[in-house]
């Protein structure tokens, strides 16, 4: 399936849960976000439209979180982080391997769409440093062999 092309029946669905909302901006774009796996630049003027907002208004709020993406990302997201803590503990190596495995650089993803790299600040898991997460399951006290086999796990649960 191309990750490009929009479901609309699920955006309407998602916009017609929040339309007229005074505060519903936020949780509807977490909620398209978490169904459709990202933002897509075309859903912004309709979004606007139900929330009865500029469309610059929801791009703003769009760009000022960085968790929200108007570009598609793979299956499987990594974030690893940078944050102090997993610094000292080695955070950047952990990078580097994981940027191998994947041959990915940060902010990047796969052309297949498998699989997203990104960094964080902090995962606010600090006693696991170097941590990072896999999707959403925190994975911490990381080593380079334990970087390649969450890797690869993610690999053979696609095959
Ligand atoms: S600094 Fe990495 S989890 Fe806090």
């Amino acid at each position: 399936m191309d990750p490009k092309k929009i479901n609309w029946n699920t955006v309407n669905r998602v916009i017609e849960k929040y339309k007229d909302m005074k505060w519903g901006l936020i949780p509807l774009l977490q909620d398209l976000q978490e169904e459709i796996g990202y933002i897509p630049p075309d859903t912004i003027e309709p979004v606007a439209k139900a929330t009865k907002l500029h469309p610059s208004e929801v791009q703003g709020v769009i760009s000022f979180y960085s968790g929200f993406s108007t570009q598609p990302k793979g299956k499987h997201v990594f974030k690893v982080c940078c944050g102090t803590a997993c610094h000292v503990k080695g955070g950047k190596s952990i990078l580097n391997h994981m940027r191998a495995e994947l041959d990915l650089n940060e902010g990047e993803t796969s052309d297949d769409y498998q699989f997203s790299l990104e960094t964080v600040a902090c995962l606010g898991a600090c006693f696991l440093a170097p941590t990072m997460m896999a999707d959403k399951e925190y994975v911490g006290r990381l080593t380079p062999q334990k970087v390649k086999s969450v890797v690869k796990h993610h690999r053979k649960e696609d095959t």
